[in-house]
């Protein structure tokens, strides 16, 4: 038995491997085109241990993926591979109608083929898990109860409009063809090997190299913080136990104001590695220009996935962003290695043009 992880070299993609092979000796194909943001430091871990293939490859290659689904016998995919930054997807749509739905259509394509003549025991056990994002349902307004997985499809930004486009394909492979599919919608996770293009670590980098950490418009935006670990058991629980052709929110109930979330960042810091003026990190902060169609408030109502899966996270938002910070801290040559390069392109196109 062996599974295929797409996109196993980014952010959750590597936590999920990890954590995978730390509870199971099940192994795991491991499929990135290593874009910018696939590492394979993430999972320098793993070197020599035979139970982790990794392969360089798009998921768009469909006779490859045909083949290593055959060759490996493979019994579940879970699909994590996209490109995942809202701003990048506002500077350049492309890589995003690309790779989350031409990619995810020949990825389909190819398991479907795979499915299609394995014998009926196998056809059986084979699942599809397409990881997937809260921000299909659009924004809500301070009143509104969080989203449900009955909520409408309403993405507001080219990154989740392809996201949502690649999760009504999932749903369509299931209901016209019968693939076993399973769709996990989940809220913003962060934790260790998070790119330093999104907020949290971003904050906490320039925090520790005295720039500024920028706030887009008001800092009111609300956004629901999981940590990646507790993503990844939700993940392992679906794929265990889910119903075929169901959908699961994924959210640790953890709303918070993203200038919330950078002063707690700031006053963690504080304590743990101190400014050497004696300031407080806070005193960085700095209101730049906002997100074009930036959504307002994100929330998940997760209860489904609790009382039909017994899910419940481990780590509440003070325990994980603790946690956090202190990898960063812990792991600074990681952070430097990613830093370097093409990394400085992005942040000059991003910021330079934002007034202050
Ligand atoms: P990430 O950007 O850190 O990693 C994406 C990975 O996919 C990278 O390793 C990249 O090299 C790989 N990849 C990109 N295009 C590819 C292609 N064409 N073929 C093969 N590999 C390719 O993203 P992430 O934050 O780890 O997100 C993973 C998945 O989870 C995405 O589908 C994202 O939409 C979803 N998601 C993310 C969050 C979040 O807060 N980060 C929340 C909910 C859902
Ligand atoms: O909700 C799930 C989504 O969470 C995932 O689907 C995406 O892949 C993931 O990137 C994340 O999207 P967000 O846009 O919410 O994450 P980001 O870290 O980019 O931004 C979080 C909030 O912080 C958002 O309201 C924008 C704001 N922000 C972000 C950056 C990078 C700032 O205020 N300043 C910044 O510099």
């Amino acid at each position: 038995m062996t599974i295929l992880v797409t996109g196993g070299a980014g952010f959750i993609g590597s936590n999920f491997v990890l954590d995978w092979l730390g509870q199971s000796d099940e192994p795991v194909v491991n499929l990135d085109k290593l874009t910018y943001a696939g590492n394979l430091q993430n999972l320098a871990s793993l070197q020599g241990d035979s139970r982790h293939v990794f392969v360089k490859a798009d998921i768009g290659d469909y006779d490859l993926i045909l083949s290593l689904l055959k060759q490996h016998g493979i019994r579940a995919v879970v699909n994590f591979a996209a490109e995942s930054h809202v701003d990048r997807s506002i500077h350049g749509p492309e890589d995003f109608i690309q790779t989350n739905i031409v990619g995810s259509f020949r990825l389909l394509e190819a398991v479907r083929a795979y499915w299609n003549g394995l014998q009926p025991a196998a056809k059986d056990e084979f699942h599809f898990l397409h990881v997937s994002t809260d921000e299909v349902y659009g924004s809500l307004e301070k009143q509104d109860p969080p989203f449900a997985e009955t909520h409408q499809y309403q993405p507001n930004s080219p990154y989740s409009a392809s996201k949502a486009a690649s999760d009504h394909l999932v749903r369509a492979y299931h209901h016209t063809y019968g693939l076993p599919v399973l769709t996990t919608n989940c809220s913003n996770n962060y934790g260790p090997y998070h790119f330093p293009e999104k907020l949290i670590p971003l904050c906490i980098q320039n925090a520790l190299t005295g720039k500024p950490l920028p706030i887009y418009g008001d800092g009111q935006q609300i956004r629901d913080w999981l940590y990646v670990k507790d993503h990844c058991s939700a993940i392992r629980r679906v794929l265990e136990a889910g119903r075929v052709g169901e959908v699961y929110n994924v959210g640790g109930w953890n709303e918070k104001a993203n200038l919330d979330v950078v002063n707690t960042l700031c006053a963690i810091l504080d304590e743990l590695k101190p400014r050497t003026d004696g300031k407080s990190y806070a005193e960085q902060i700095t209101y730049v220009t906002d997100r074009p169609g930036h959504d307002r408030r994100y929330a998940i109502d997760a209860s489904k996935l609790e009382r039909e899966l017994g899910w419940r996270p481990a780590e509440t938002f003070e325990t994980g962003i603790r946690k956090t910070v202190q990898w960063y801290l812990d792991h600074q040559a990681w952070v430097e290695n990613v830093v370097s390069g093409d990394y400085q392109s992005w942040v000059e196109k991003n910021y330079s043009d934002r007034v202050a």
